[in-house]
């Protein structure tokens, strides 16, 4: 058997189970989705959204890419982002990255990656820079690695209320609130790094006061 065909095989044993555990699942997932939560996760296959916080299909709307960045210009992000916040009405945005991640570690080495991808590291290369003090007085690489993953949470937070999605719905609707999350390779628990309540206040360059 080859190995695609496998994961074809535990696809039907999957379905079978949820049918003998529920009659009804796929039918009610079929007709609605009203997940309370949008995950902005790393594409790094050891960090699956719903398995780690124990969800079913259904409960979490998920959006993954290398080192879990939220940027400007990025279509994909966005528009995950827009019907999250005005069509499913998420009440919860989590940003979660990860302690050992292949994008904070290749960021901050000098090596060429060649485009695209130095393109989207040179966006790890910015938190690095804005929080460069802090950075530079951690001696143990892991440590400094581990850190700037953190802030890269913390910045994609950030990240997330500059944008006029965002202000509009804290302005609207009181909704969502922002997680920072860091999920842990070594022991599979979750820390929480930072939180950003709806309608909080972020530097006023970036708040619009025409919405
Ligand atoms: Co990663």
């Amino acid at each position: 058997m080859k190995p695609y065909e496998i994961l074809l095989n535990e696809n039907k044993l999957w379905a079978a189970n949820k049918v003998s555990a529920d009659p009804h699942f796929f039918k009610k997932l079929s007709e609605l989705q009203t997940p309370e939560f949008l995950w902005i996760g790393c594409s790094d296959s050891r960090v699956p959204a719903n398995e780690i916080t124990g969800t079913q299909p259904g409960e979490i709307f998920v959006h993954r890419n290398i080192a879990n960045l939220v940027i400007n210009t990025d279509v994909n992000v966005l528009s995950v982002l827009d019907y999250a916040v005005n069509h499913l009405k998420v009440k919860h945005i989590i940003v979660c990255g990860h302690y050992g991640c292949g994008g904070i570690k290749a960021a901050i080495t000098k090596h060429d990656f060649k485009p695209v991808l130095n393109m989207w590291l040179r966006n790890i290369k910015d938190v690095h820079r804005i929080h460069r003090k802090e950075l530079d007085s951690i001696e143990v690489e892991e440590k400094k690695t581990n850190r700037l993953v953190e802030l890269n949470v913390q910045e994609q937070i950030f990240n997330l209320a500059k944008t006029s999605i965002i202000q509009r719905a804290w302005r609207n609707e009181n909704r969502p609130d922002l997680h920072g999350w860091v999920y842990g390779l070594k022991d599979g628990i979750i820390h929480p790094v930072c939180e950003m309540k709806a309608g909080t206040h972020i530097d006023e360059l970036y708040e619009y006061d025409d919405l």
